[in-house]
């Protein structure tokens, strides 16, 4: 399929109407670009349930917070399209301008989801989730898809967009797709581009940690989550050459920790962990037996 480029907002609502007037359902997959193959993992599982997908590359500066790597994080638009045309799934590219997104210099509107963001990566990147809303927010209303697709490494993001969208009453179902890992197990990330050698060889620690959760859930019965949270911070204590952000267990109703694990309910086990400026994060949606 060749592949499109619109930057212009007008422009994709009136492109995704006229596919869904003519029948054809619409997926989008939103990303800030610098795509690797957990995007491409994304926009398969899209292409598998939608006749229409679009990706969105937008490097959005509301959820990046004033120390943060706006400036620095990649911006690859000429290699992302190349990966996209080569994998022959996507049929558009919606790249709009900061204008398009804020067309105001001084945004005024926000779309925030009370105390989830407030927790786990929302208590070291304060407003990070309210920008991640509120972008999303305007991707939805402006491409009106049928079906939106999230990694479920961000399972944070997934599970406050999802809750977003059943709240504001968004027609689009939210879709979480299992992370995509490298061989040892680390999730792909555009932030692992900024490790060095040794900090790659320790990375692998991040996934397993959140695998030492799950299996002291699901098959040792472990019902105490600081236990469990103990045994994810010895694991993680192999990797010297960073630093801890934090090692949780918490709800994934509302993301706040939990101390004992009831039967049937579904928790979050997810570290976070700084190598250099990369804040690498992983996670795992436990449901306990
Ligand atoms: O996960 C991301 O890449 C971003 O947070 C998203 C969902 C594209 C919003 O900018």
């Amino acid at each position: 399929m060749r592949l499109e480029v619109i930057t212009d907002p007008a422009e994709i609502s009136s492109w995704s109407l006229q596919q869904q007037r003519s029948g054809n359902s619409v997926g989008l997959v939103p990303t800030m670009g610098a795509l690797h193959a957990g995007h491409l993992g994304l926009v398969e599982r899209a292409g598998s349930e939608v006749d229409r997908v679009v990706v969105s590359i937008f490097v959005n500066p509301t959820q990046f917070g004033p120390n943060e790597d706006l400036d620095a994080y990649p911006r690859t638009m000429e290699e992302d399209l190349r990966m996209l045309e080569a994998q022959g799934i996507a049929a558009v590219v919606f790249a709009p301008r900061v204008e398009g997104i804020y067309p105001t210099p001084s945004n005024k509107t926000w779309v925030t989801v009370d105390d989830m963001g407030n927790y786990l990566c929302g208590a070291s990147r304060p407003g990070h989730f309210k920008g991640v809303t509120t972008v999303v927010s305007r991707l939805l209303t402006m491409v009106q898809p049928d079906r939106a697709f999230f990694g479920l490494k961000d399972a944070q993001q997934f599970l406050i967009l999802k809750r977003m969208a059943q709240e504001m009453g968004f027609r689009t179902a939210i879709v979480g797709v299992p992370t995509v890992r490298e061989p040892d197990g680390l999730a792909m990330s555009s932030r692992n581009r900024y490790l060095t050698e040794r900090e790659r060889a320790e990375a692998g620690y991040l996934s397993s940690a959140v695998g030492a959760a799950k299996n002291m859930i699901e098959h040792s019965g472990e019902r105490n989550a600081k236990r469990v949270i103990a045994a994810m911070e010895d694991v993680l204590g192999r990797a010297k050459l960073g630093k801890t952000d934090y090692v949780e267990i918490v709800g994934a109703d509302d993301l706040q920790p939990v101390h004992h694990l009831n039967s049937g309910a579904t928790v979050l086990a997810a570290v976070a962990y700084y190598f250099g400026k990369a804040r690498l994060i992983d996670n795992s949606i436990i449901v306990v037996p």
